[in-house]
Parts: C-alpha cells; sequence; structure tokens
C-alpha cells in the first residue's frame, strides 16, 4: 500500500507512521511521499533523515482548488493510495476528497464527534472534563467529521494545563495511528490478493 503523509509542522505523527512501515509492523506498504504546505517545517527534516521524500507544496495566494490540484496531482503521481494527514492544519477541498475516495484518514486530539477542530485541550479544559483521547477517522468534506475508525481514551488530571494534556494524549497518537494504518494496510493486501 503506497501512502502519502500531509504535515504543516512538527511531524511527530509522520515519523511514527514512517517508522512502523519500515519496521513492517505497517505490512507490505510503503511512505511514497510526505507533504508539507509550509516551508522549512521540522518535519521535513525528519521525513529526509529518514530516506523519505519530502516536498513543499505552499499555497502562496493561489484558491484552495489550485493548491489541492498540484498536491493530488503530487500524490496520484506517486501511485499513492491511501493519504494521512498528520498535523496537516488546512480543510481539503470537496475536489481533495473526492479524489480519494474513503482513502483520507486523519488524527485528531479528542474524542470526535466531542472538540473538532482548533484548540481543542484549551477547550476540554475550560468545560471541566474528566477525559479526553485522540481519534482516528476517515476525511470527508467537513471539519474532523468522518466516520471514526479508532478512539482513545485519556484521562485528563487534576492541574493538567494545555501542553500537558496535548502531551499524553500525543503520545497515545502515535501508537493508536500506526495501529489503524496497519489495520488498513492488511485490509489492501487481503483485497489485492483476492483479485
Ligand atoms: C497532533 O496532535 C494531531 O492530532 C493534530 O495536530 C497535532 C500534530 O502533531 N491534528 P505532529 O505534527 O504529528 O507532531
Amino acid at each position: 500500500m503506497k501512502i502519502g503523509i500531509l504535515i504543516s509542522g512538527r511531524g511527530s505523527n509522520m515519523v511514527a507512521l514512517v517508522d512502523a512501515v519500515k519496521s513492517g509492523e505497517i505490512p507490505n506498504s510503503e511512505v511514497a511521499v510526505v507533504i508539507s504546505d509550509k516551508k522549512d517545517t521540522a518535519g521535513l527534516e525528519k521525513a529526509r533523515t529518514r530516506g523519505v521524500r519530502a516536498l513543499v507544496i505552499e499555497r502562496k495566494g493561489r484558491s484552495r482548488e489550485e493548491h489541492d490540484a498540484q498536491i493530488v496531482a503530487e500524490l496520484k503521481d506517486r501511485g499513492v493510495e491511501l493519504v494521512c494527514l498528520a498535523g496537516y492544519m488546512r480543510l481539503l477541498s470537496p475536489m481533495f476528497v473526492r479524489a480519494f475516495p474513503n482513502r483520507i484518514v486523519n488524527i485528531h486530539p479528542s474524542l470526535l464527534p466531542a472538540y473538532p477542530g482548533l484548540n481543542v485541550h484549551e477547550r476540554v479544559l475550560a468545560a471541566g472534563e474528566t477525559r479526553s483521547g485522540c481519534t482516528v477517522h476517515y476525511v470527508d468534506e467537513g471539519l474532523d467529521s468522518g466516520p471514526v475508525i479508532l478512539q482513545r481514551e485519556v484521562p485528563v488530571l487534576a492541574g493538567d494545563t494545555p501542553e500537558t494534556l496535548a502531551a499524553r494524549i500525543l503520545e497515545q497518537e502515535h501508537s493508536l495511528y500506526v495501529e489503524a494504518i496497519k489495520t488498513l494496510a492488511e485490509k489492501t493486501t487481503a483485497s489485492n490478493s483476492s483479485s
């Protein structure tokens, strides 16, 4: 299964996926390309030091559709079959979503459908929640709204700040994302060998 990963920053979830593909934990797969919509992000360097092709495709004043069309063309050129969003800070256009039907996934640091969007941990703490977590889901045309693939709960502790809660959840994100993509890779392998 050829995977393309979109990032906008640090890229720790991307690294978790790349390392799991390399170790074979995610079977029969290859990370064909990492694309960042921002230049000079830490994630780009992390991908390159792991031997993964990493590109910058900035929006540069273009429409969302024009920007997405360039990204889709790059992913298609590389034969990408599954697109993983990993800290990618843009909403995909309907054209992008339709170009990879049921083949785009995202990780989000809350128990969706609760707390979609930005500033999740601040909002979770302000609401006095005692539990939060992370979700891997299919991407549709809405904001963090597609069908859930896997979720994991993480406790909110007394004295948590947005930073301590984010760090506790991020640790779980890495293994949850790997687990979800492993399952998708196994299904893809099974359907390729039966066809
Ligand atoms: C993660 O918390 C992810 O859930 C959210 O953005 C953050 C990205 O972190 N969508 P990283 O770039 O993977 O380190």
